[in-house]
């Protein structure tokens, strides 16, 4: 598929800014998975790193690839996170947490010393708001969350996979907030997340260092901050 070929350039293009010794987030998506297939090879051609996952889906497929995957106890510093997006604009600003691992995303994110996006082109948006904002609420008493952030304009819907609630790795909820356009996100981030059981929202306004973009011919272009 076209856009395999973009997040496939994306994704491995943003393997070449890694350096031996370095410790390495991985991140959760489709795109994420062609750099950690293509962090695998170099492993597994004699290239010494080290990585910490974003999900419990990504430390899997790293760990088949015999990608080193170390504990939070044993990592001083990350010194390199690449993450995809599901949408971001020209300021890198990012929707994160379609795939529903925004919360370990932005830990390792606002760790690292550095965070590269990859996406296919797609995702570069004009104004954030189209893609559904997702926000992880805790199971307790969701409702309540649930109706304060309907009061607060979200639209919110809870996400199912396979007709039941989808738990994230952390063991909560995602509510999906609709906005069809998000006019001030720093507002809205600070809204949201001081809403008694959100425990955070998928807006990352101040992460990316770089937007890696794919397209479908398997060309690449950089935009950075
Ligand atoms: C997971 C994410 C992903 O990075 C985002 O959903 C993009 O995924 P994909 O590369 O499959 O489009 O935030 O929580």
């Amino acid at each position: 598929m076209q856009q395999d070929l973009a997040k496939k350039a994306a994704g491995e293009m943003a393997a070449t800014f890694i350096q031996p010794g370095m410790t390495v987030g991985l991140g959760t998506g489709s795109t994420a998975y062609y750099t950690i297939m293509r962090i695998g090879e170099l492993v597994r051609d004699g290239l010494q790193l080290q990585a910490v996952a974003t999900s419990e889906q990504s430390e899997q497929l790293a760990r088949e690839q015999q990608i080193p995957i170390v504990s939070f106890s044993e990592v001083s510093r990350i010194d390199i996170d690449i993450d995809g997006a599901d949408e971001a604009d020209e300021q890198l600003r990012l929707i994160k947490g379609g795939g529903g691992a925004l919360l370990r995303e932005k830990i390792i994110a606002a760790a690292a010393s550095e965070m590269i996006v990859v996406m296919d082109e797609s995702k570069l948006v004009k104004q954030l708001g189209k893609f559904p904002l997702p926000v992880e609420v805790v199971p307790f008493a969701w409702e309540l969350t649930f109706k304060k952030l309907t009061e607060l304009g979200a639209a919110p819907v809870m996400r199912k996979k396979d007709n039941k609630v989808f738990i994230t790795d952390n063991g909560n909820y995602i509510l999906d907030c609709h906005y069809e356009k998000i006019s001030d996100p720093a507002v809205l981030h600070q809204q949201l997340n001081s809403t008694p059981g959100v425990v955070d929202n998928g807006l990352f306004l101040s992460y990316a260092n770089k937007l890696i973009i794919g397209y479908a011919d398997g060309s690449v272009r950089s935009l950075s901050r």
